[in-house]
C-alpha cells in the first residue's frame, strides 16, 4: 500500500497550500489548461458580485504546471476534508498523472471545477477578466491579491503561462489608466 498521496496545486494551492506534506516538487498534467473561468463565491468575491479563480479546462495539446505535495496517508482523510470545504464551490477530486519530467510521474489528484458546476464563468477577454478581479474582494482578500500571488509563484517556479500572464498585463493596464 502506497504511504504517501500526491495531490497537485496549480492555483491558491500552490501559494498558500495551508496543510502539512512530506514534499513538493514542480509538475505538470498533461491535456489541461489552467483558466479563469470559475466564479469565487466564498472566496475572492461574494455571491452578488464573484470574483475569478482558476479551473483546469481538458486542452488535448495543452500542459498546465504547477506544485505537486506529497502527502502522508495517515493525515490524508483530514486534509482531504478541510480541502473539499476550501475547495467547495464548485470543486471537485480528479485523478491524474503528474509528471516531474518527460518519464517521471507519479499518479494524484487534483481539484478542478467542471464546466456544468453552477459558479462556472467561462470565458471572456483577458480585459474583462482584468476588469472583473480588479472589482472583487471577499472573505480570503482582494481578487488582485489571488491573481498577483499565483503570477508571482508562477514565475518563481519558472512555470510560464500566457492566460495568466496575459491578464496580469491587462490588471496593469488598467491600473496605469
Ligand atoms: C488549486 O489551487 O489547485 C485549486 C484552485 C484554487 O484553489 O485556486
Amino acid at each position: 500500500m502506497n504511504s504517501s498521496i500526491w495531490l497537485f496545486g496549480y492555483g491558491s494551492l500552490i501559494w498558500r497550500p495551508d496543510f502539512d506534506y512530506i514534499s513538493s516538487r514542480v509538475a505538470w498534467v498533461s491535456g489541461w489548461s489552467r483558466r479563469f473561468w470559475q466564479g469565487s463565491h466564498d472566496h475572492r468575491g461574494v455571491p452578488q458580485a464573484p470574483g475569478r479563480v482558476v479551473t483546469l479546462f481538458p486542452s488535448e495539446a495543452e500542459r498546465c504546471g504547477g506544485m505537486a505535495f506529497e502527502i502522508d496517508q495517515k493525515v490524508a482523510v483530514e486534509i482531504f476534508t478541510q480541502l473539499d470545504y476550501r475547495e467547495k464551490n464548485g470543486y471537485e477530486r480528479q485523478q491524474a498523472a503528474l509528471f516531474f519530467t518527460q518519464s517521471e510521474s507519479v499518479e494524484g489528484v487534483f481539484y478542478y471545477a467542471a464546466e456544468n458546476n453552477p459558479a462556472f464563468l467561462g470565458p471572456a477577454s483577458d480585459e474583462a477578466i482584468a476588469s472583473q478581479i480588479k472589482q472583487s474582494h471577499g472573505p480570503s482578500g482582494s481578487n488582485e491579491e489571488y491573481l498577483r500571488k499565483l503570477a508571482d509563484a508562477l514565475r518563481q517556479n519558472h512555470i510560464v503561462d500566457e492566460h495568466v500572464f496575459a491578464i496580469e498585463r491587462a490588471l496593469d493596464n488598467e491600473t496605469d489608466r
